[in-house]
């Protein structure tokens, strides 16, 4: 008997098997097409490449475990977050979604804070609004695209559009639905007040469940496309950060993850929301029932390293990039890189910030530049570590790594150098996929609760301890990295306008 988890993140969508012990069976990624970016700061994928990439990484996790669609017992989905994908009367898709790092809707932030008063939108959803959260976007559209927007029946997430191609239901669950904005986080509810403060349609939002409770019945349609049975339970699963927080077992206080995928997310657990009081990291539902979880966003953590090798290395390999790195000094002979490819979330809630490197000599090699790269994320990441350690004082005693950028020994240990913290490992490090599956477990299987299950699944393999030197240096690079954006804000405001 095997559980089923299938993330769709920005780079492919995977598909995971589990056994009934948490054991992981096999995976299977099927790739997206890249990002469409228009303009800076705008980004848009099609939901039907989604559709089509879940359909073969399915077939693929089968075929390489060997198994037949009734060895599945259930489905558990995770996906990229606040993603907009609208359906018409006919469910088609409108136009492509407008993705959770698209920046383009500064001016419908500014609409909802001006309608519903900013501190009015913390009452009501717990976090202040955002560019990147999915309901600017869907104001975006009504403005600038009407009858797109007079076209809608429904608006749904990333994961939750591939959900109805599984089931044939409008379903979201409490985890994702806490990046839409229009979510009440606290009572786990979507917000009368925010739908009836801006006069939106309260049918364009999809039914809410619980991450664990079944939204649904694989269609027959779905059956004969994927290889999987006909009425397999689909559970809510949850958005890709819950999810890789339930893959890493932050399921308690004291422990929090650092996932680096296309974003970087440190997350930890909550007992009852709490919040940054300048609202720089989120405080959303967690994927455990009357849970809540923090989080800090680095918007271009593995895109910073993306984007160098699409520009500078082509064709080169991750862990050859890693190895050249290796080769330059920390501080990269005082280089600093900047990940604010796409603005930023965690800590300046700048959709207009910039990414570039500071401090770029002659000398530079290209093994500084790649290494001050993966050093400019990780202090971004620490940015978001400290709020949440430090300004919000939760117990963080170690950090688990998961994610593609977190499978390098290099990496890791410069975060532990730069957290100045034990960072671990786990036996299985695949994050969001993982945690999709586990749910799907805890929803249909045979275990009490998320927490059982993943008491039962979660293991941790190995641990890096931070130099004392590597430490220090780094301490010194922060500092010098925390002067440059406030430095530069000003720069960034005067390219905005000229654009
Ligand atoms: C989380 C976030 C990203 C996306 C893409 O708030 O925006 O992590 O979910 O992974």
């Amino acid at each position: 008997m095997y559980w089923l988890g299938i993330d769709i993140g920005t780079g492919g969508s995977r598909a995971l098997l589990i056994d009934e012990q948490g054991a992981f069976v096999a995976g299977f990624t099927a790739p997206h097409q890249e990002m469409t970016m228009e303009r800076p700061g705008w980004a848009e994928q099609d939901p039907r490449d989604w559709w089509d990439a879940a359909q073969k990484a399915v077939k693929g996790v089968l075929e390489a475990a060997g198994a037949k669609g009734e060895d599945v017992k259930a489905i558990g989905l995770s996906g990229q977050m606040h993603g907009l994908v609208l359906l018409d009367a006919a469910n088609e898709v409108i136009r492509p979604a407008l993705i959770w790092c698209d920046q383009r809707s500064q001016a419908q932030v500014d609409f909802v804070n001006s309608k519903v008063g900013k501190d009015d939108v913390v009452t009501f959803t717990a976090n202040p609004m955002l560019t990147g959260f999915t309901l600017p976007k869907l104001l975006w559209v009504r403005d600038n695209e009407p009858a797109h927007f007079e076209r809608a029946r429904k608006f749904l997430l990333p994961k939750d559009y591939v959900r109805f191609r599984l089931t044939g239901e409008h379903a979201t669950e409490v985890s994702d639905a806490s990046g839409t904005g229009l979510l009440d986080v606290v009572r786990r509810r979507w917000s009368n007040e925010m739908v009836e403060r801006l006069k939106l349609d309260k049918a364009l939002l999809p039914k809410l469940y619980e991450s664990v409770e079944i939204t649904g019945k694989l269609s027959k349609l779905a059956a004969k496309a994927t290889g999987l049975k006909e009425g397999t339970p689909v559970v809510g699963g949850a958005g890709d950060q819950a999810a890789s927080g339930i893959g890493n077992g932050i399921v308690s206080s004291g422990v929090a993850s650092c996932t680096i995928g296309t974003s970087g997310v440190v997350f930890a657990y909550l007992d009852k929301p709490q919040y940054d009081r300048k609202g720089r990291v989120h405080t959303f539902c967690h994927a455990v029932k009357g849970k809540w979880h923090v989080m800090g966003v680095t918007q271009g953590a593995g895109l910073s390293l993306q984007w160098f090798r699409n520009q500078l290395a082509p064709g080169v390999e991750y862990d050859a990039l890693t190895a050249e790195a290796a080769t330059a000094p920390p501080l990269s002979n005082g280089l600093y890189w900047l990940p604010y490819l796409m603005g930023e979330r965690t800590p300046h809630l700048d959709p207009y910030a910039r990414g570039g490197w500071v401090g770029l000599t002659n000398k530079h090699t290209r093994a500084d530049l790649i290494r001050s790269v993966i050093e400019g994320v990780s202090f971004s990441l620490r940015d978001c570590l400290s709020i949440i350690h430090e300004d919000m004082n939760l117990d963080i005693t170690k950090v688990r790594v998961s994610g593609g950028g977190a499978k390098s020994p290099f990496w890791q240990q410069m975060l532990a150098d730069v957290f100045s913290s034990k960072v671990t490992t786990l036996a299985n490090t695949e994050g969001s996929a993982y945690g999709a599956a586990l749910l799907a477990l805890a929803g249909a299987g045979p275990y009490a609760s998320v927490e059982d299950v993943c008491a039962m699944a979660i293991k941790e393999v190995s641990s890096v301890v931070p130099g004392p030197h590597e430490c220090a240096v780094y301490q010194r690079g922060y500092e010098v990295f925390g002067v440059l954006y406030p430095t530069l804000k000003p720069i960034y405001g005067l390219i905005h306008q000229m654009a």
